[in-house]
């Protein structure tokens, strides 16, 4: 197996100035490089793929035009006839076992949780389509206004990056593989909650999910200060320490994620009748898997992920999530779209973060008790969502939203947190299981003290993955070549995870 070997950029100006003094060494020239872009080129240009010149498909544009003043001056608190949700009378505190008593998990209805993630869904609803229908796709216009921002240099990655027709970027969450090896196959990132077992034989490569993010203005405002025109990240200082020009976050602040599977709805019968969306994806074939091809193939939205700020919740966040349900009774896609849960911490009493003997119930996920179609859980009940890993929640994976700074390279598990997982993620109790399932609020460090050069993305992936995008460019100028998803994960064909699980 070769591997890139990556120099320090100061090791490389000392090589290269051996040779400059030594030039009969240069009996092999390169072939000239292709004229460079800079970073404002590929921080901000709408996808990897460029689309044919009469595309039969809607294509996607970058919603870049950051506001250069938030909707309300930070000093106010968004009202609430925009942002409902702060207002709701909700319990943020947990309880602890007092007296001999035994406590209970929050409960979704009757504790307002429901209210709360309702008033979220009414604001992100705002100006769609009735069905999220392929044409229009997500509007970014409300109102006449322009209300959601994406994320710059999310176009950059050739394997994973942004395609062309909605802007979704790929999840095959790549580095679980590498850092946790074959042994622990991640089969189950690439299954879906409720699959069928015919399915699991049929697709033995398992589904690819590509999704789009967008922010609201207060988000968009933040994007514009850390990631200005340049495209190259700046950073300031808040409370002292270093962090991404204008985070964290401001109180108003939404995020939403559309989530699409390649799975057909043959295999999940709840997701009859979800939007069809086309998505410029790796092209599949039984034999190979996936290829880094791309090819319009159709997708269904099966998950729709919301964040929003809230001075309230112990790491300032609270992540909640729908699951679109073809059972539930209505008539448009928002009548479908079933509210999962909430989840305002990693639970960090409850195992693996403490010893199982010592683990409290859940006081920092509460979940829809409503369902009943599908299994949603992350690691001991926590908060997750269908095409989720079952053995995180969003929050711990949320939580370690870490890049390095200034160009630096980042990489997961090395010189930043490991968010997709590592062994033994959630199956013992270990510092690396408290340090992943632990709560902080920006712009506080990673728990542990491992990765001291890195710093606080507020629970930001998407800013993360521009980071740390940018970063490769300021050591390498050039995106790498895509490598075919399959060498990357699954390391095997699910087939053979699956067998082991049987043996
Ligand atoms: C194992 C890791 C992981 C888990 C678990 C996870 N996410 Fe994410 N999430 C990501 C990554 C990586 C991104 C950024 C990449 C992208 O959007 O394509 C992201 C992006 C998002 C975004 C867009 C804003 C941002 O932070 O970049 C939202 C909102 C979001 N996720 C919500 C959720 C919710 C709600 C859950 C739980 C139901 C969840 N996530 C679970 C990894 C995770």
């Amino acid at each position: 197996m070769t591997r890139a070997v990556r120099f320090p950029r100061g090791v490389l100006a000392a090589v290269s100035m051996l040779f400059v003094s030594a030039p009969v060494l240069y009996t092999q020239q390169a072939p000239a490089p292709a004229a460079p872009h800079d970073a404002a080129y590929y921080a901000f240009r709408n996808a990897t793929t460029q689309p044919p010149p009469h595309p039969d498909t809607p294509v996607f544009k970058l919603s870049d035009d950051y506001p250069h003043s938030p909707p309300h001056p930070l000093s106010e608190k968004c009202p609430a006839a925009e942002c409902p949700w702060l207002y709701v009378d909700v319990n943020f505190d947990p309880t602890f076992p007092k007296d001999g008593k035994s406590i209970e998990s929050p409960k979704w209805h009757g504790q307002n949780w429901d209210v709360y993630l309702q008033d979220i869904l009414n604001y992100v609803k705002e100006g769609q389509t009735s069905d999220l229908n392929n044409t229009d796709g997500w509007r970014i216009e409300v109102n006449h206004h322009t209300r959601w921002y994406n994320v710059p240099w999310m176009a950059y990655d050739s394997t994973a990056g942004r395609e062309y027709v909605h802007g979704t970027t790929n999840e095959r969450t790549a580095q679980l593989a590498e850092l946790i090896g074959p042994e622990h196959s991640p089969h189950a990132l690439l299954t879906m909650a409720g699959e069928s077992d015919a399915c699991k034989t049929k697709y033995p490569w398992g589904f690819e999910s590509w999704s789009v993010g967008y922010y609201n203005e207060y988000g968009g405002y933040v994007l514009g200060r850390s990631i200005p025109a340049t495209g190259v990240p700046q950073m300031s200082e808040y409370l002292g320490t270093p962090v991404p020009a204008g985070l964290p976050f401001p109180q108003g602040t939404v995020v939403v994620k559309i989530l699409t599977s390649s799975v057909p709805p043959e295999c999940v019968p709840y997701l009859a009748g979800s939007p069809a969306w086309q998505i410029d994806r790796h092209a599949y074939s039984q034999a190979h898997g996936y290829a880094c091809e791309r090819e319009v193939q159709i997708s269904h939205v099966v998950q729709m992920d919301v964040a929003v700020t809230d001075s309230r919740s112990p790491i300032g966040w609270v992540y909640g999530t729908f699951a679109y349900d073809g059972a539930v009774p209505g008539t448009t896609f928002w009548d479908h779209l079933v509210p999962v849960g909430l989840q305002w911490g990693s639970d960090p009493w409850t195992f693996p973060a403490v010893p199982r003997g010592s683990s409290l119930p859940l006081q920092q996920s509460v979940l829809n008790d409503d369902i009943q179609t599908f299994q949603h859980l992350g690691c001991m009940g926590r908060l997750a969502g269908p095409v989720d890993n079952p053995q995180s929640s969003c929050t711990s994976c949320h939580a370690s939203a870490y890049a390095m700074p200034r160009g630096a390279i980042t990489t997961m598990g090395t010189n930043a947190p490991p968010s997709f997982g590592f062994s033994g993620m959630c199956e013992e109790y270990s510092q690396e299981n408290a340090n992943y399932f632990q709560n902080q609020e920006a712009p506080q460090g990673f728990p542990g003290g491992l990765f001291p050069g890195v710093v606080t993305m507020d629970t930001s992936l998407q800013l993360a993955v521009a980071f740390t995008q940018y970063g490769q460019f300021n050591t390498d100028h050039h995106p790498a070549r895509c490598v075919d998803p399959n060498q990357i994960t699954p390391p095997a064909p699910r087939e053979a995870a699956l067998a082991r699980g049987r043996e």
